[in-house]
């Protein structure tokens, strides 16, 4: 059975929730799953607007089929090539022989390389400032390039004031009856996955984010259909607030983030005794993680919240534990920048892997790093406290 839901009057969302699929990208855990957007405009012309990955495409195109009502499909507009919206369009092409592909250039060089049909006889090839009117609505395009796709753009209707943002704006998490980010507690329930899924997909792209959010800036927008997640209608300025700072790289929240690595339990201990006394010289809100327990993903978007990073590692055959270093790894690979940080380390003949997490972080942008290191020799002694106070010290500003 169809299940579809209006965005405005004319505008549809038909889009598929996943809650079944472990890894996004085969990489990102989804525990409450993730929902790939669709829409559909019913004008004097009828518009659909990207499609949805192949595990949802029995249920797409029977809401895709219901909303048309029995008229054909005029356009296809492609504002994003991946997969997770694409894997569908030859089916689409199949079923609608006579629609139109909107895309920019990059859309079908990319199409061509993703699939093997008639590209070319269905590609209408639009460029930023091109408009289609489709009776009512116009719509028009801007380029968004790598957020985060070089191909990437955004479709806007100036009838409703509608942006289809392609993956800016979007989140993990199905959509689960309520479709509109104020239909949900959006704070307290869906911002830890949308700025997980913004920092880990979107999050080393900050210089080409704030290039895009610029081109939006001069639009009026009342709402924003995001190709995953939430459409929002309401407090978008808070959401946008949210994206200036993701992509400029500023700290949302003035916590200390402590992430660690331990084999047999003394970095741990170690750690336990720093948090202790970051909150007795009143630290609030201490975010401590255990790197082999919690997914890199998450930690990563932790990293992107807190304005402070305390990294502790067991060496491991002379090098980083390796859960901490592919985590160091994926930070310097998204941009993290400007964050004030220490670094322990711990060995028991000969330890190493501070001076590499070191080396790591120096290669970050704008890192405020504690010069003093600091090595546990097996497990924590008085002897080690000072220097503790002094990152307790230094973490203070
Ligand atoms: C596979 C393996 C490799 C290790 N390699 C080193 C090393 O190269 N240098 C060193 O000083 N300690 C090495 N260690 C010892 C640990 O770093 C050390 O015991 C440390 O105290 C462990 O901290 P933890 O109690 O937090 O796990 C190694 C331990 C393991 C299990
Ligand atoms: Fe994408
Ligand atoms: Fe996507």
């Amino acid at each position: 059975m169809y299940c579809v839901k209006n965005v405005t009057d004319d505008i549809y969302w038909i889009g598929v929730s996943d809650r079944r699929l472990a890894l996004f990208e085969n990489i990102y855990p989804l525990p409450k799953g993730v929902s790939y957007n669709s829409y559909v405009l019913m004008d004097e012309k009828t518009v659909l607007l990207d499609t949805v990955d192949r595990a949802v495409s029995g249920a797409f195109f029977e809401n895709l089929t219901h909303v048309l009502d029995g008229r054909v499909l005029d356009y296809l507009v492609v504002n994003h090539m991946e997969p997770d919206h694409c894997a569908v369009i030859e089916d689409v092409v199949r079923r609608y022989p006579d629609v139109k592909l909107v895309g920019n250039a990059k859309t079908f060089t990319m199409m061509k390389q993703f699939f093997s049909f008639d590209v070319d006889s269905h590609a209408l090839v639009i460029k930023e400032g091109d408009t289609i009117c489709t009776g009512r609505h116009t719509l028009a395009f801007a380029m968004i390039p790598m957020v985060h796709w070089p191909e990437a753009m955004v479709t806007y209707d100036a009838c409703d004031k509608v942006l289809f943002s392609a993956d800016a704006f979007g989140t993990f998490g199905a959509l689960n009856g309520n479709i509109f980010a104020d239909e949900v507690n959006f704070e307290s329930e869906w911002l830890d996955d949308a700025r997980r899924y913004y920092t880990n997909i979107v999050g080393k792209y900050g210089t080409q984010v704030q290039t895009a959010l610029k081109k939006t800036a001069a639009l009026d927008i009342l709402i924003i259909c995001p190709l995953h997640g939430p459409v929002w209608r309401e407090n978008l300025d808070w959401y946008i607030d949210k994206y200036q700072k993701w992509s400029t790289y500023t700290p949302e929240d003035h916590t200390v983030l402590v992430l660690y690595a331990s084999i047999y339990g003394n970095t741990e201990n170690t750690m336990d005794v720093l948090a202790g006394k970051l909150a007795d010289a009143g630290e609030k809100n201490i975010a401590m993680y255990d790197v082999s327990g919690t997914d890199a993903s998450y930690l990563l978007s932790e990293a992107f919240r807190c304005d402070r990073i305390i990294f502790a590692s067991p060496t491991y055959n002379a090098g980083i534990f390796p859960k901490m270093e592919a985590l160091l790894l994926e930070m310097k690979a998204h941009n993290l920048q400007n964050r004030r940080v220490a670094v322990l380390d711990n060995g028991t003949w000969a330890a190493s892997a501070g001076k590499q997490m070191r080396e790591i972080l120096s290669q970050m942008k704008k890192m405020d790093i504690y010069d003093e290191s600091m090595t546990v020799k097996s497990a924590l002694k008085e002897d080690n406290l000072a220097h503790l106070d002094g990152i307790v010290e230094f973490m203070k500003g």
